[in-house]
């Protein structure tokens, strides 16, 4: 074996092939330390004489050189990612109240889901709400299989190799059902973020804005060693699969998970009703300073976990818990400019640049201004905010920012105001293109009416339409997307999928661009082409029509099943009204906002012109329908009328739906169903003249009984 001193000129080719093998490896961990992970392994001296070698091997024996040589390379390659996992029960978010009568309101709803008086017993569990990020921990006959970050809540990263990382994550548990994952909050003591910050600033990598950013850092390495230097823990406060019931509560359930051996939040209650949750939120809130770990709330959830099944979920967040957030944390600067961005729908809004200031930990330069009316210092309706008191450029601002939403501006101190301070003069044309910028009557924003011409919104659509629930394509994120918009080679989403023939011919004009390789360049090609195949609700998502959020998607993909079934349902709503405008508006989740939105979409020509230009490359997959198979409502129209004994209203129609059945308010030709308990009235009268279906309580629960 050769010695990496031998001088080059003395190696045979076989020692030659060798070494650039093992140069390559060094080189490309010195790479990923460095440049990925901002944890360097090498000193730069040792990394330029690695690479001086290998370029000298190669100098000799040219025909050896590497397809990966190192000497192509700049900085480390993308991040592979990781595998993705999908959740089987979706890891979702929770829904927030910030006063006390939000509290109030939320146990309210919940009793009135449920069917109980205001006095009946509903006891809650209240915990602190972990600043980190989720990980579920899947274990099967005991053993640590797989664990996975919450990703888009339905598809995740793998981080099982990480996560065995970690202290607080039993590898073995003793006593288990046979398939549990657990779940709970991977997060950073106070001290260990200080010292991990003290050590990445000792050796010139870059610190963490928060233990929060620095827990997330952490646990998303591809390389484990790193996260098993950065010191990380676990909260479980839930779980996922499960092979048998836990408990029959949330408590119990929490207990259970303590006895296998998982940390639970030792500031964990029981509590009876509103008043004893605002106690409890009212303890951990004077405990925040000393615990050691950030957290910005408290999370109450319904203990009954027969409730919590019947209480079921929204779209993304459980109608069982809720997250009673922390007051914002605030500071005053000055306001140095105020600048207009233009974003993907065209809306001007107004982003204030702020001289640095701290904000509860995170150093904010930039905050949101909302719209004019809020510089105005008035609100939709025309009413004064802040006492009707406009921000000016110079003004002496408070900043606030609660958890991870955007930094705001929220008032403005008048007696530090500048002399000779303008009113904000808000632009009436696009500062990106020109174009009218038009208010219409009741939007609080004003828009840009430049389409797809306005550049800034043709590079924010682009920008969307590759993000992570849209098109999600490796190796080509906002930056790459507005170089190549900027250079004229994309223009629409569907030049992304003509790239290749356009520009990657032998690869040489690709390849020959700053930051691209012969190995990148085919990586992206190859990407963009994995995509061609693409599910339904990511193709709605990635549109970019306004009010059409990855939620709203998901709906309509369920709905139509199909592009063209979902695109000859816009068009009729759009051509016909009546009921086909009905039709889309029935579907539970969707109203007129989201439906007009929709159809004009549609309608304008050039927008129309770019999607159908977009969709000849994709071969687009049908979307799961809601349960149609086994039930025996799926597709029906169903109303319910009377008292019902065993469910409340809401209750059965949310589990109508859950079957794909559609529930009206009112009985007409087109009812299939009509479930009626007693005290019914006209609505039974008019269904047995139309001939509908009639049942009884009890004829629905048997009717539905497995499906
Ligand atoms: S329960 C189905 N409990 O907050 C409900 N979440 O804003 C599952 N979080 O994604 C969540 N502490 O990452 C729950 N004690 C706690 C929590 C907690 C922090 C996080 C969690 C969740 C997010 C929702």
């Amino acid at each position: 074996m050769a010695h990496e001193t031998d001088p080059v000129g003395d190696l045979t080719e076989a020692q030659a092939r060798e070494e650039l093998a093992r140069l390559a490896d060094l080189l490309d961990a010195a790479n990923i330390a460095y440049h990925r992970d901002d944890a360097p392994k090498i000193s730069d001296a040792e990394y330029d004489r690695l690479k001086r070698r290998n370029a000298e091997i190669e100098a000799r024996f040219p025909a050896l050189k590497r397809a990966d040589s190192p000497s192509d390379t700049v900085g480390a390659a993308p991040a592979e990612g990781f595998a993705k996992v999908r959740h089987e029960i979706r890891m979702l978010s929770l829904s927030n109240v910030f006063e006390e009568e939000e509290l109030v309101s939320f146990d309210q709803s919940v009793r009135r889901y449920l069917g109980l008086g205001a006095d009946d017993p509903l006891a809650y569990t209240a915990e602190p709400k972990i600043d980190g990020l989720s990980l579920s921990l899947r274990y099967e006959k005991g053993a640590l299989v797989q664990a996975a970050t919450r990703g888009d809540g339905a598809v995740g990263e793998n981080v099982t190799a990480n996560a065995r990382m970690i202290d607080d994550v039993p590898q073995r548990l003793n006593g288990a059902p046979e398939v549990i994952e657990v779940r709970g909050e991977v997060y950073m003591s106070h001290a260990d973020f200080a010292d991990l910050n003290a050590r990445q600033t000792a050796r010139g990598g870059k610190s963490f804005a928060n233990p929060r950013n620095a827990a997330a850092g952490s646990l998303r390495q591809l390389d484990p060693e790193i996260t098993r230097a950065r010191p990380l823990r676990f909260f479980a406060y839930s779980w996922g699969a499960l092979s048998e019931p836990l408990a029959e509560t949330q408590s119990g359930a929490i207990k259970r998970l303590e006895a296998l051996g998982f940390q639970t939040n030792p500031l964990t209650a029981l509590c009876n009703g509103p008043d004893e949750m605002l106690a409890h939120y009212r303890r951990i809130e004077e405990q925040r300073a000393t615990l050691g770990y950030d957290i910005d709330g408290v999370v109450y959830k319904v203990d009954d976990l027969e409730y919590q099944r019947r209480l079921g979920f929204r779209s993304t967040t459980p109608r069982w818990a809720t997250a009673h957030k922390f007051p914002a944390e605030l500071a005053w600067t000055r306001l140095e400019a105020i600048d207009i961005q233009v974003g993907r729908t065209g809306a001007l809004s107004p982003v204030a640049r702020l001289s640095p200031v701290t904000v509860g930990g995170v150093v904010v330069s930039n905050a949101t201004l909302h719209n004019e009316d809020y510089i105005a210092g008035r609100d939709a309706t025309g009413a004064p905010i802040r006492g009707g008191k406009d921000i000016r450029v110079g003004d002496w601002v408070q900043v606030y920012r609660a958890g991870d939403v955007i930094p705001k501006v929220a008032d403005v101190d008048l007696d530090k105001r500048l002399e000779g301070a303008e009113p904000f003069d808000f632009p009436k044309t696009c500062p990106e293109c020109g174009s009218d910028a038009i208010r219409e009557a009741g939007d609080a924003v004003r828009r840009c009416s430049g389409g797809l011409v306005c550049p800034a919104q043709a590079v924010e659509k682009l920008k969307h339409f590759v993000s992570r629930a849209a098109f999600d394509i490796e190796g080509l994120g906002a930056k790459q997307v507005e170089q190549f918009y900027s250079d004229g080679w994309i223009k629409e989403p569907a030049d992304i999928f003509t790239l290749a023939q356009r520009y990657g011919a032998g690869m040489q004009q690709l390849k020959n661009r700053e930051g691209w390789g012969e190995k990148s360049a085919q990586k992206l090609f190859d990407a963009i082409d994995e995509r061609r195949v693409i599910a339904l609700e990511r193709v709605i998502f990635s549109l970019g029509i306004r009010h059409v959020g990855e939620g709203v998607a998901r709906l309509l993909a369920r709905a139509y099943g199909s592009w063209d079934a979902f695109v000859a349902a816009v068009d009729a709503a759009r051509d016909q009204g009546g009921e086909a405008w009905d039709g889309l508006i029935g579907i539970d989740g969707i109203g007129t906002v989201v439906a007009t939105s929709l159809v004009s979409s549609f309608a304008q020509e050039a927008e129309r012109a770019s999607i159908d230009r977009l969709v000849r490359h994709l071969d687009i997959q049908e979307a799961e329908r809601p349960r149609t198979e086994g039930s025996p409502v799926a597709g029906k129209t169903i109303v319910f009328t009377g008292t019902l004994e065993r469910m409340t209203r809401a209750e059965a129609k949310a589990w109508a739906e859950r079957l794909g059945a559609k529930v009206s308010g009112s009985v007409s030709a087109r009812t299939d169903l009509l479930v009626a308990g007693p005290g019914a009235g006209s609505k039974e009268s008019k269904a047995r003249d139309l001939g509908v279906e009639i049942l009884d309580e009890d004829g629905w629960f048997d009717l539905i009984e497995g499906a």
